[in-house]
């Protein structure tokens, strides 16, 4: 019999503490949440994804009248990336949320199951780990990498 922890290591952050660069990318993916479709749920979220070519793509939740064919922030963010800039790699990926309120939620909202599924396929072809910020209304939770959000995940067959 063997026991295996996983340890995900998560700092959190006040938007003053992060760097400047982080800063501008939690502003996209905020303001990437008034962008979003959510006659629904009317929770709101935004995402921003850097890439190596310099370009930050954003992307928000888009929601349809059939639930399931509508999208989340992550995934609209990233398969956008990915028709737009097919050469360009994953640097970092932000979420931000705003609730039914209208508010930016307290707590750091993370990535759904598929999101992060979608997300890893992402860092596996940019080689290297793409760090995830998670953003609440004053704390921002910086996470090492996608796989690092998804431990045990289907990578290949
Ligand atoms: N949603 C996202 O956009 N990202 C997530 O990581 C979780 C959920 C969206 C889906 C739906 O439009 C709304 O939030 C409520 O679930």
């Amino acid at each position: 019999m063997r026991k295996i922890d996983i340890i995900v290591p998560i700092t959190e952050y006040t938007y003053d503490e992060l760097s400047a660069e982080d800063r501008r990318l939690v502003d996209m993916a905020r303001e990437a949440t008034y962008r979003s479709y959510v006659p629904y749920s009317h929770f709101h979220v935004g995402a921003a994804i850097e890439l190596d070519n310099g370009e930050v793509v954003c992307g928000s939740n888009q929601e349809n009248v059939a639930y399931p064919s509508g999208t989340c922030a992550e995934r609209s963010a990233c398969f956008y990336a990915g028709a737009r800039y097919p050469e360009s790699k994953f640097v970092k990926i932000v979420v931000a949320a705003r609730g039914t309120d209208g508010e930016f939620v307290s707590e750091p909202v993370a990535p759904c199951g598929a999101c992060r599924q979608a997300l890893l396929e992402y860092e596996q072809l940019a080689g290297r780990p793409v760090p995830v910020i998670l953003c609440g209304k004053d704390s921002f939770r910086m996470l090492p990498s996608v796989a690092s959000t998804l431990p045990l995940a289907f990578t290949e067959f």
